[in-house]
Formats: C-alpha cells, sequence, structure tokens
C-alpha cells in the first residue's frame, strides 16, 4: 500500500470508528442491491434529486440579489420586481440563475410526474412500499406549494393576481373561510405582509420540509427494496450468500446509467434555458413580465401549466349542494383530486403489480385517465366556455372514476400470471 493510500484508509477508519460512513456507502450504493431491470421509467428519481438540487442552489445565488418588498422605488416600479429585472440586467450571470431556476419549476413538475407514472405503471406504491408513495405524495403536496409560494415573487400581474385567485378560494370555507384567507394573506389585501410570508416560505420552510421528506422515502425505498417493470419481489429468490439472484449493486451500475439520464435531461435543460426560457408562455407567462397593479384585473387569469388540471377541476363545479355555493366544492374537487392519488396503495386489488401482466380493464381505465388529465390541463389554460366546462366535468367525472372505481375493475381484470424471476426486457 501506498504511503497515500495508507493516510486515507487511516482517515477513512477513523471516521468509520466516530460515523457509519462506509456502512452508509455499503448500504445504500455498493451494496444496495436494485433489480437489474430498471428500464427508461427509472431515471426520474434520480433526475428529481438532481433538480431538487439546481433549485436550491440557484435559489441561494438569487435570494442574494432578491428583495420581497411590495412598496414602489423611485421609478414607481414595485422594488421587489425592479429587483428581478436588476439580477436579469446588472448582476453578472443574473439572467442565467434566474431562468435556471423559472426553467427548473417545470422542469421539477415534469420529472415527477413523469416518476408518479412510473410508479402508476409498475404497481410500485403496492405493498410494501405504501410508505414510500406516502412519502412522495407528501412531497408532491409540499412541491405544489413551493411552486405557488415562489410564483408570488417576482411581483407581476399574473403573481399577483393568482395569489388573489388561490388565497380567494379559501373564503369559500363555511364559517371560518373568510378570517382563514385574511389570517393566510396577513392583511385584507394581497401585499407587502403576503409577500413577505410567501418569501419565508418559499426559502426557508418548505425547501427544509422537502429535502427532510425526500431523505425520509429514499430511506424508505432502501427499507423494503426497490420495485421493476415486472413488478417481481427479487428478494423471494436470493443466492446462498443472501442476495437476490436479479438484484445488482446499485453502485456502479445504476450510478453510470442514471449519469446518462443526466447528460441527455442538461442538455435539453440547456436547450430550453438558453434558447427559449419562457417556452412560449408555459414556463413564464407573458403577464408576468407586468408589474403588479392592483387596480388592472388582466382578463384572463391562469395558473402555470402544472397546476391546470386541478384548476379545470374546480371550475367543472358549477353546481351549489346543500345550500352551499358551487365555488366551495370546487376547493372541495380540486382538494380531493390531489389527495385521491395517496389512496392507490388500498384501491388496487389486482393479483399483479406491473401494467405488463395487467388485463385490458386496467389498461383501459389508466388510458382514459391520463387523456383527461391532459385535457383537463389544456381546458385549465383556457378561458371558461359553455362548452369547454362541460367537456371539463366529463374529463373529472372519467378522473374520479379511475380511483372510485378501482377496487371493482382491478379485482375483476384477467390477468396474465406474473413469472417468477424477473425478464430482460
Ligand atoms: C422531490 C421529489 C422526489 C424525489 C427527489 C424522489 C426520489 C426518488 C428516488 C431517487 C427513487 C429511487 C429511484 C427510482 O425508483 O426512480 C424514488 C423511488 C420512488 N418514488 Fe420518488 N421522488 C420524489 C417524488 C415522488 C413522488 C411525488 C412520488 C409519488 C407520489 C414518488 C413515488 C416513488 C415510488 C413509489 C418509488 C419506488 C419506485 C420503485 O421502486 O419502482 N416519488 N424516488
Amino acid at each position: 500500500m501506498s504511503k497515500m493510500n495508507a493516510i486515507l484508509q487511516g482517515t477513512l477508519n477513523w471516521v468509520d470508528e466516530r460515523f457509519p460512513l462506509t456502512t452508509l456507502w455499503k448500504e445504500h450504493l455498493a451494496e444496495y442491491y436494485a433489480p437489474k431491470n430498471f428500464n427508461f421509467w427509472y431515471f426520474f428519481g434520480s433526475l428529481a434529486m438532481l433538480v431538487l438540487v439546481i433549485q436550491i442552489v440557484t435559489g441561494i445565488l438569487l435570494t442574494m440579489h432578491f428583495k420581497p418588498d411590495a412598496s414602489l422605488n423611485a421609478s414607481g416600479v414595485p422594488v421587489a420586481f425592479a429587483s428581478v429585472e436588476y439580477i436579469m440586467r446588472d448582476v453578472p450571470w443574473g439572467w442565467l440563475i434566474r431562468y435556471m431556476h423559472s426553467t427548473g419549476a417545470s422542469a421539477f413538475f415534469l420529472v415527477v410526474y413523469l416518476h408518479m407514472f412510473r410508479g402508476m405503471l409498475y404497481g410500485s406504491y403496492r405493498k410494501p412500499r405504501e410508505l414510500i408513495w406516502i412519502f412522495g405524495m407528501i412531497i408532491f403536496l409540499a412541491l405544489m406549494a413551493e411552486a405557488f409560494f415562489g410564483y408570488l415573487l417576482p411581483w407581476g400581474q399574473m403573481s399577483f393576481w393568482g395569489a388573489q385567485v388561490i388565497v380567494n378560494l379559501f373564503s369559500a370555507i363555511p364559517f371560518i373561510g373568510p378570517d382563514l384567507s385574511l389570517w393566510l394573506r396577513g392583511d385584507y389585501v394581497v401585499g407587502d405582509a403576503t409577500l413577505n410570508r410567501f418569501f419565508a416560505f418559499h426559502v426557508v420552510a418548505v425547501p427544509m420540509v422537502l429535502l427532510g421528506l425526500v431523505a425520509a422515502h429514499i430511506i424508505a425505498l432502501h427499507e423494503v427494496g426497490s420495485n421493476n417493470p415486472d413488478g417481481v419481489e427479487i428478494k423471494k429468490k436470493k443466492d446462498a450468500s443472501g442476495i437476490p439472484l436479479d438484484g445488482i449493486p446499485f453502485h456502479p451500475y445504476y450510478t453510470v446509467k442514471d449519469i446518462v439520464g443526466v447528460i441527455v435531461f442538461l442538455m435539453v435543460f440547456s436547450v430550453i434555458v438558453f434558447f427559449m426560457p419562457e417556452f412560449g408562455g408555459y414556463f413564464l407567462e407573458y403577464n408576468n413580465f407586468f408589474p403588479a397593479d392592483p387596480l388592472v384585473t388582466p382578463q384572463h387569469i391562469a395558473p402555470v401549466w402544472y397546476f391546470t388540471p386541478y384548476y379545470s377541476i374546480l371550475r367543472a363545479v358549477t353546481y351549489p349542494l346543500f345550500g352551499i355555493d358551487a365555488k366551495f366544492w370546487g376547493v372541495v374537487a380540486m382538494g380531493a383530486s390531489t389527495l385521491i392519488i395517496a389512496l392507490l396503495p388500498w384501491l388496487d386489488r389486482s393479483p399483479v403489480k406491473s401494467i405488463r401482466y395487467r388485463g385490458p380493464l386496467y389498461k383501459g381505465f389508466l388510458t382514459a385517465f391520463i387523456i383527461s388529465f391532459f385535457i383537463l390541463g389544456y381546458l385549465g389554460m383556457l378561458g371558461p366556455t359553455p362548452m369547454r366546462t362541460i367537456v371539463a366535468q366529463v374529463c373529472s367525472v372519467i378522473y374520479f372514476a379511475f380511483f372510485l372505481l378501482m377496487p371493482i375493475y382491478s379485482s375483476l381484470d384477467k390477468c396474465q400470471p406474473e413469472p417468477d424471476r424477473v425478464t430482460s426486457k
């Protein structure tokens, strides 16, 4: 052993006697046996971690120059809005940091939606992975809160009016509603107090929760082991030394595979950041390039694309019920449309996990669900018309039917038998 190696080994031993570094490395990487048949869909967990890091690093740099202040500067422009323009024009590389952060927000949702869809394709939420799914769902809710708080900060027209619409929704709750929305805003209108508290949530509170939840998500995953595209439990077939026959060490096999995903992702990400950061108004809405003006309501207020399916469900509820107005039931439907996803582990009664072995009923319902999710997303970007409202109502019914009827159709479905071992497909 060379002298250098001896010093490094000595240092590692010193650390290991005080902190389980080698044990952690082995348990979570070098001796974490993952199924050998991971495919394309398995890129998105590590990509979600990458985007989380990008958002935190660019967010810290933005915070160094951003000012959460709604008062007007000498030119009559809100200080917060002007500080974003300052980042874009005067801070060295500020435009890059800001565009990475704004593109990162959309990339985060895209990656997480694909990651969740993978879970639905392969039944990754089923026993024994219910808690991984629950942690994932709380991450998803925290991510939505994080995006909503962040969107107010540049204090543009859409920031202001979007927050106005969403906070006002809470006022539809009977009895406590008006007080609740006042408490959330910290004022009678969306104003400086709102901007300051949203800043605190966006920069400190929610990111801390997110990091903790991601750690819990991975710990839960490594406790039970990963699912795979066949939905076969690899721990059921082990060799003499207790290693799953269909398992391979995560490091180096999947660390190397994930790097391929990272490179492709960064290529696409860079093209958007450098050549089309507004992405046709989908990633940065045009109206948000105007400073917030409480006296001018934009003609059409629409959330960013990742919220539009739920926004459509909110608007699809147009009938009052039990003497309570439709707005309240819209809020209930919107809340239910996100929370119901958390129940999948208990709604799914299929004898198999993976879509590869499921029957036509599940495949049909999943296809109808995905199509209605896209239609709802599209309609949420447009202003409502009577025809669009009817289409949104039909799609909302399909959306909920996918979940509520699942105990029935998943148990009736004609599935193929699951193989004993993973296939090499
Ligand atoms: C910040 C967001 C998230 C991060 C960083 C993250 C990270 C990860 C990673 C690294 C894995 C292991 C690799 C993989 O299977 O792709 C994983 C697995 C998993 N995640 Fe997430 N995740 C996030 C959000 C979510 C959400 C929102 C859900 C669902 C509601 C979810 C559900 C799952 C499930 C079920 C697995 C196990 C998959 C399997 O073994 O087939 N995750 N996650």
